[in-house]
C-alpha cells in the first residue's frame, strides 16, 4: 500500500499515530534545523517536518527535494504549535522517519498554487499541471458532483440514460458541422454531431419515452466566453408531453441542482417571459434579471422637437441607471465609445443627469426645454442623482441590442452582476424563424422540427415571420443555459416546414429523410429539451468562462495547445482517405 491515508485527511483526532503519505512537493521550508515540506494531493495539504537533530542524512535529503517531486513519506502524527486555520489538516504535522522519492520533476514553467504566475497560454500548454491547483481541480469535482445529481435526478423521473453516435450525418443546429472523412467510402464525410437531435427523435419513435444523454456536441461556430467547439449537453426528450409538462420536469432539475450543489432555494415557479416582451424590455432573448435597468420607449417624448439624431429615428429609448450622475465625463465618453464599437455599431449615446433639485442636465440641452426632459425624467421615474442613458436607431431592433449591450456594460461598471445572485426565467414565443443576412432567406430560429403554435399555423404562408413556435429557453443570470420545443410530429406539417424554409423536397428528403419515414410509423408527440452542462457548472461555480470547468479546452482559436491539434496530416493518411489538399496560393 503507498499511504494510509491522503493529504487532506489527517486531524488532530489521529495525533501519535504512525502513518504513511504520499504526494506531490507544494514547496519546502528550511528553517533552522528544521526543513518543513507541504504535501499535496487531490484531497489537500499536509505538512512534513524532518529535524536535523533527530536525523541529519533525512533532513539533507528533503533539502535535496524539488518542487513536485513525487514522494512517499513514513512519520508520526504531531499537534501542530503554530496551528493553519486555512488548512483542513492545518492542526497537525507528520514528523517524517522515513522518506522515498517516487519520482523527480523537473522546474514546473508556473507556480502549482492557487495564486500562480502562469498566463493563459503557459497553463494550458501545461494543463495537467494547471489541474493540480486545487482551485482549478474544484471545478471538475463540481462538474462531477453536478453529473451524478442530473443521472439520479432523470433515473428517478424515468429516463433512460441512452448514448448516440458521434459519427453521424449533418445536424441542423445553425453551426458549421466538423466533417470526419471516410476512408471506406472515399469521396464521403460523416458529420460530428452538433446535437443529438434527431437521434433522440427517432428513439421517441421507438417508444423510449424518456431519453437522457450527458452528450458530446461539436459545433463549429466563433469561439465566446460561454462557447466551445466541443462542449457537453444534459440531452432529454420526453413523448406524450406539451410544453408545460417540459417546463415543469426541467425547472424541477434547476431548483434541484441549486438546491443540492448552492443551497439556494426558488420559492416561486420561474417567470415565462414571450420572445418579443424580452426584446422590448431588456433587448435580449437571454436577458439578465438580477438588477432592473428596463427599457424606456421615448419617441412619443424626444421626436420631432429639431433633434435630426432623435427626428429621422424609428426607435429612441434608454436606460435610468440609479445614483450613477457621479459619472465623470470621462466615463461618459467611455461608454460612448464602447457603444460606437464596430461590434455594437451605436451611431452615438444622449446622456442626462438628473440633479440633486429634481431638474435634468443632458447632453442636448440646446434642443429640448425643461419641461420636455422632466416628462422624459419622469417617463423613467428616475430620481436625483440617477443617469440617463439614451440610444436611437432606424432599426428598432438593432437599437434594443445596443442598449442591451450598454446596460449589461454600466450594470457592471456598478457591480451590479453579482455572482453570488442566481435569477432564472424561461424565454417562450420564439419567433419560428428568423431572416438570415449571410444566406438571405428564412430559418428556422430553433431547428426544422420545432412546432409552431397551433394558433399561428394559419399564418405559415402568408406572414411566416409572424409564426410563434413552441420554443423555450431557461436563462439564469444573462446566459442561455438550455433550450428546447415542442416537436412536429406530424409528417405533412414537417414537410410544410420544409417547403416554407425554402427545402426542395429531394434535399430534405436526402437530408432528413430518415426522420420523415420514420414519422410515417406513428410518431408520438413528443417534445425535449438540452441543457449545457459547461454553462451550468460556470454559473454555479461562478466563472468567467467555460473553459474553467472543462478538463482540457480549446483555446479562443479553437486549438487544444497541449496536444497541438488541429495539425496537418501526413501524406500517406491523406492518399489513405482519399484527399487532396487545395494548394495555397
Ligand atoms: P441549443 O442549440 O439551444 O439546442 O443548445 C442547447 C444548450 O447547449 C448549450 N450550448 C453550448 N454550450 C457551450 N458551447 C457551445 N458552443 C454551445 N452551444 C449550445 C447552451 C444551449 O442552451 N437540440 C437542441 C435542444 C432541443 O431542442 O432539445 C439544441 O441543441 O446552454
Amino acid at each position: 500500500m503507498y499511504r494510509t491515508h491522503t493529504c487532506g485527511e489527517l486531524r488532530i483526532s489521529d495525533v501519535d499515530k504512525k502513518v504513511t503519505l504520499a504526494g506531490w512537493v507544494q514547496r519546502t521550508r528550511k528553517m533552522g534545523g528544521m526543513t518543513f515540506v507541504d504535501l499535496r494531493d487531490r484531497y489537500g495539504i499536509s505538512q512534513l517536518v524532518f529535524n536535523e537533530e533527530d536525523n541529519v542524512a533525512l533532513c539533507e535529503q528533503a533539502n535535496k527535494l524539488g518542487r513536485e517531486f513525487v514522494i512517499q513519506v513514513k512519520g508520526v502524527v504531531k499537534e501542530r504549535f503554530n496551528k493553519n486555520e486555512n488548512l483542513s489538516t492545518g492542526d497537525i504535522e507528520i514528523i517524517v522517519s522515513e522518506l522515498t522519492v517516487l519520482s523527480v520533476s523537473a522546474t514546473p514553467p508556473f507556480t502549482i498554487e492557487d495564486n500562480t504566475d502562469g498566463g493563459d497560454d503557459i497553463r494550458m500548454k501545461y494543463r495537467y499541471l494547471d489541474l493540480r491547483r486545487s482551485c482549478v481541480r474544484a471545478n471538475l469535482e463540481l462538474r462531477h458532483r453536478m453529473v451524478v445529481e442530473v443521472r439520479n435526478y432523470l433515473d428517478k423521473q424515468g429516463f433512460m440514460e441512452i448514448e448516440t453516435p458521434i459519427l453521424i450525418g449533418s445536424t441542423p443546429e445553425g453551426a458549421r458541422d466538423f466533417v470526419v472523412p471516410s476512408r471506406m467510402n472515399p469521396g464521403t464525410f460523416y458529420a460530428l454531431p452538433q446535437s443529438p437531435q434527431t437521434l433522440k427523435q427517432l428513439l421517441m419513435v421507438a417508444g423510449v419515452d424518456r431519453y437522457f444523454q450527458i452528450a458530446k456536441c461539436f459545433r463549429d461556430e466563433d469561439l465566446r466566453a460561454d462557447r466551445q467547439p466541443e462542449f457537453t449537453q444534459i440531452d432529454c426528450e420526453m413523448s406524450f408531453v406539451d410544453q408545460d409538462d417540459i417546463i415543469e420536469t426541467f425547472e424541477g432539475m434547476a431548483k434541484h441542482l441549486f438546491k443540492v450543489i448552492r443551497n439556494v432555494d426558488f420559492e416561486k415557479p420561474f417567470i415565462r417571459m414571450p420572445w418579443i416582451e424580452a426584446m422590448k424590455r431588456f433587448g435580449s432573448d437571454k436577458p439578465d434579471m438580477r438588477f432592473e435597468m428596463e427599457f424606456v420607449e421615448l419617441m412619443d417624448v424626444m421626436k420631432g422637437y429639431g433633434f435630426g439624431v432623435f427626428d429621422e429615428a424609428n426607435y429612441i429609448g434608454g436606460i435610468c441607471a440609479e445614483g450613477a450622475a457621479t459619472y465623470t465625463r470621462k466615463q461618459l465618453d467611455a461608454l460612448t465609445d464602447f457603444v460606437k464599437r464596430p461590434q455594437i455599431g451605436a451611431k452615438g449615446m444622449v446622456y442626462a443627469r438628473v440633479q440633486e433639485d429634481g431638474s435634468v442636465k443632458s447632453s442636448v440641452d440646446k434642443f429640448y426645454s425643461q419641461e420636455v426632459l422632466l416628462s422624459m425624467k419622469d417617463k423613467f421615474g428616475a430620481k436625483p442623482g440617477d443617469l440617463i442613458l439614451i440610444l436611437s436607431g432606424s432599426d428598432a431592433m438593432k437599437t434594443r441590442k445596443q442598449l442591451c449591450e450598454l446596460r449589461l456594460k454600466v450594470a457592471d461598471e456598478l457591480g451590479l452582476r453579482d455572482k453570488n445572485k442566481f435569477s432564472l426565467l424561461w424565454v417562450i414565443d420564439f419567433p419560428l424563424f428568423e431572416w438570415s443576412e449571410e444566406e438571405q432567406r428564412l430559418m428556422a430560429t430553433h431547428h426544422p422540427f420545432t412546432a409552431p403554435n397551433p394558433e399561428d399555423i394559419p399564418m405559415l404562408d402568408e406572414h411566416p415571420e409572424k409564426v410563434r413556435a413552441l420554443a423555450y429557453d431557461m436563462v439564469c443570470n444573462g446566459i442561455e443555459v438550455g433550450g428546447g420545443s415542442v416537436r412536429i410530429h406530424d409528417s405533412k406539417l414537417q414537410d410544410k416546414m420544409f417547403d416554407v424554409l425554402g427545402f426542395t423536397e429531394e434535399r430534405a428528403q436526402a437530408q432528413f429523410g430518415f426522420l420523415m419515414n420514420a414519422f410515417k410509423y406513428g410518431a408520438p408527440p413528443h417534445a425535449g429539451l438540452a441543457y449545457g452542462l459547461d454553462r451550468w457548472v460556470s454559473i454555479m461555480a461562478g466563472l468567467d468562462s467555460i473553459r474553467d470547468c472543462i478538463a482540457f479546452p480549446k483555446n479562443n482559436s479553437g486549438r487544444d495547445v497541449m496536444l497541438d491539434a488541429p495539425a496537418p496530416l501526413e501524406q500517406c493518411q491523406l492518399d489513405e482517405l482519399n484527399l487532396l489538399l487545395k494548394k495555397e496560393e
